[in-house]
């Protein structure tokens, strides 16, 4: 399976996240590709706000920075994101990266590819608030239109890798070896769930009854998508 992954932080050795993903590309790599991304170093910038993306994405001033995330995000199976629980959330460097993809909503220009690919969201905290993390990673899943998403969310007790306990450890990796059972069964022919599907039927309605944005509209309609086609059909 080919996978991209985008690690939330620069943390490797001592990252609890960074030790989990680990297990989880072991379990499902297969020898396949797998391209790496860290933040913030691969994507530095905040959004500015300049809109130019919703017109055109690469006249995004981070074009340059992007462009071989996406690139590599397009050519995989299976995304992988980690966030260490930062205040509850993701880390400032993960909301940052998220933002820049504001133009790839559903609302907007959603990619094709998106519909046919699997993403697993993993997060780790001390003691909570893994799943409103989990959550600030999903809604942009979702609103992305990654066919499937899978969260593994996970309290350490611990500030890194080497304090968190051998038995706790130990049931981390039983259940990464679970989880990545059921994402590989289902990495053939891998189709959008209700949710993806739902969201996409009310953007189209929203698409062709207001037209608020000319390029979207544009968009949806070179697809097809106003009218028989689907993103997550090969015909
Ligand atoms: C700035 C900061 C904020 C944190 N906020 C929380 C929090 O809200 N809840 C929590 O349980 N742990 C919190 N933690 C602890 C980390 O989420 C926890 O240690 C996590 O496993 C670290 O992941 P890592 O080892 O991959 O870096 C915070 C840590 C830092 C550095």
């Amino acid at each position: 399976m080919k996978i991209t992954v985008i690690y939330g932080t620069l943390r490797k050795t001592k990252s609890s996240t960074y030790n989990i993903a680990q297990q989880f590309i072991k379990c499902l790599s297969d020898g396949d590709v797998i391209t790496e991304f860290f933040l913030p170093k691969s994507m530095p910038n905040f959004c500015r706000g300049c809109w130019k993306c919703f017109t055109d994405y690469t006249k995004c001033p981070d074009h340059e920075y992007l462009n071989p995330i996406v690139e590599a995000m397009l050519d995989s199976d299976l995304l992988i994101f980690t966030a260490p629980v930062y205040v509850y959330h993701v880390p400032g460097q993960v909301k940052a990266f998220l933002d820049h993809f504001g133009y790839q909503w559903m609302a907007h220009q959603p990619r094709k590819e998106m519909f046919s690919k699997q993403a697993l969201l993993i997060s780790t905290a001390a003691g909570a608030g893994t799943k409103s993390t989990l959550k600030d990673l999903k809604d942009s899943m979702n609103f992305w239109g990654v066919a499937q998403t899978y969260t593994f969310g996970r309290n350490t007790h611990g500030a890194d890798w080497d304090s968190v306990e051998g038995k706790r450890k130990l049931k981390f990796e039983k259940d990464v070896v679970k989880l990545a059972r059921i994402i590989k069964d289902k990495s053939v022919n891998v189709k959008p769930c209700l949710k993806v599907k739902f969201l996409f039927y009310v953007m189209r309605f929203m698409q062709k009854k207001f037209k608020f944005n000319q390029a979207d509209v544009k968009y949806w309609e070179s697809f097809g998508w106003l009218d028989k086609k689907r993103p997550w059909k090969s015909k």
